[in-house]
C-alpha cells in the first residue's frame, strides 16, 4: 500500500521535471555527511571518511571540491552550522569499524574571516558524555551557541562555542532510539526556525518540532509533523534544510528527498526515478536566496558500490 502510494508520488514529482545537475562526485569511498553554504555561495561539505571539510564553487564551469580544513585527531565530521557570517561550527569524532568511539566526540569552530587563505580551526568543546553529535543548529538570538543532536543518548546539547560549556537543553524519549530500532540513530538533523526546534528522527521515523526558548530549552510539547511512509526504499529520514517559509527538504535513505510544507503534506520531491540517482542522501542546504537546493550523499560504498559522495544542485 505504502509502496503504491510512493510510486504515485514519485511519478508526480518526476512530472515536475526537476532542474538538476551533479556538481561533483568524490572518489569512493568518501562519504559526505553534511553541508552548509558560505555567504559567497560556495558549498561546504563535511566527510565521515577523512574528517575533511571540502569547499566547492557551484558557479565555476568545471567545479571541483577542494579540501579546506581538516579537524586534527579525528576521523569523521558530522553536522555543520553557521554561527556568524563565514564562521561555522562542525561536529567531529573518531569512527572505528563503522562505529563512533565513545568519548571521541567534539565540536569545532572553522573561521573563514581570517587574513590567510586557510580558515582557522579551533576546538570549541569536548563532549565525553556523547558517542555522536549529529546535526547542529545555531541559536538565532545567541549565535555563539549551538544545539547539537546526540543520536544515541536522545538528547540535544547546548554548547557555548566561546566558553566551551556543554549542557543538556532537551532530553526526551522522542529523541531516543526507541524500542527495537531498525536504524541505529534517533534524533538526527536539527534546525531552529520561528521559535521551534525542527528535528528528524531516524529510528522512530518521524519529522517533528518543539517550541524552545531563546536559549534552546524545551518550552512546549513535541508535535509530529510527518512520518516516514512504509516503503522498502525509505529506510530512515536523515538531515534536512528548511526555508524561511517553513518548507522542509528532508533526505531519506536510500534515495529520496521528501518535501514537507508547514501543514505536513509530505510529497516526494526527488525520487529514485530522478536523475542523477541519489546514493544515500544525507543532508540538504539552501542557497541564501533559496533559489537552489543542494543535496549531499554518502555514495554507494556502504552498500558495496563504487560511487563516492555526490554534491547535487536542484533549481527550485
Ligand atoms: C574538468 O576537470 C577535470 C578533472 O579535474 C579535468 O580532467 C578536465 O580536463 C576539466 N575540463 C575542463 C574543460 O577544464
Ligand atoms: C566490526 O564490527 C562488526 C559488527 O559489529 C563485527 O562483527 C566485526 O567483528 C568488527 N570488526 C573488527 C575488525 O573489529
Ligand atoms: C560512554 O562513556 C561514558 C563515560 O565513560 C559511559 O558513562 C557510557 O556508559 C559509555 N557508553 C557506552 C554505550 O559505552
Ligand atoms: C498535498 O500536495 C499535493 C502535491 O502538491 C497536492 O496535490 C494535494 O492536494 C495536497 N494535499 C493537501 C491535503 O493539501
Amino acid at each position: 500500500m505504502a509502496a503504491v502510494l510512493l510510486t504515485v508520488l514519485a511519478a508526480v514529482a518526476s512530472a515536475g521535471a526537476l532542474k538538476t545537475r551533479q556538481l561533483f562526485e568524490f572518489p569512493s569511498p568518501t562519504f559526505i555527511e553534511n553541508i552548509a553554504v558560505r555567504p559567497n555561495g560556495h558549498v561546504l561539505a563535511t566527510t565521515f571518511t577523512d574528517a575533511g571539510l571540502y569547499t566547492l564553487d557551484p558557479s565555476a564551469s568545471n567545479t571541483t571540491a577542494k579540501l579546506v580544513a581538516r579537524v586534527p585527531g579525528k576521523t569523521a565530521l558530522t553536522g555543520i552550522t553557521e554561527l556568524y557570517p563565514d564562521i561555522f561550527a562542525v561536529g567531529a569524532g573518531i569512527i572505528d569499524n563503522l562505529t563512533f568511539v565513545n568519548g571521541s566526540t567534539s565540536v569545532w569552530v572553522v573561521d573563514f574571516n581570517c587574513a590567510g587563505a586557510e580558515p582557522v580551526v579551533r576546538l570549541a568543546a569536548n563532549l565525553p558524555q556523547s558517542i555522536i553529535v549529529n546535526g547542529l543548529a545555531t541559536l538565532p538570538k545567541a549565535r555563539h551557541m549551538v544545539l547539537a543532536a546526540d543520536s544515541i543518548a536522545g538528547a540535544v546539547y547546548r554548547i557555548d562555542t566561546i566558553s566551551g560549556t556543554v549542557q543538556i537543553a532537551i532530553q526526551n524519549d522522542m529523541l531516543a532510539l526507541g524500542s527495537n530500532p531498525a536504524y541505529p540513530l534517533g534524533i538526527n538533523g536539527v534546525e531552529v526556525h520561528d521559535g521551534y526546534l525542527y528535528l528528524s528522527q531516524s529510528a522512530q521515523r518521524f519529522f517533528a518540532r518543539v517550541r524552545i526558548s531563546d536559549s534552546g530549552d524545551q518550552i512546549g510539547e513535541f508535535e509530529i509533523i510527518a512520518t516516514l511512509p512504509r516503503d522498502p526504499e525509505l529506510v530512515a529520514y536523515d538531515d534536512f534544510a528548511i526555508t524561511g517559509n517553513g518548507v522542509a527538504y528532508l533526505t531519506a535513505h536510500s534515495n529520496t528527498i521528501l518535501k514537507i510544507p508547514p501543514g505536513g503534506n509530505q510529497t516526494v520531491f526527488y525520487g529514485p526515478g530522478d536523475m542523477p540517482y541519489l546514493f544515500d542522501p544525507t543532508s540538504t542546504a539552501l542557497s541564501r536566496d533559496e533559489s537552489t537546493l543542494y543535496i549531499v550523499t554518502g555514495g554507494s560504498a556502504v552498500r558495496g558500490g563504487a560511487t563516492g559522495g555526490q554534491i547535487i544542485e536542484v533549481r527550485l
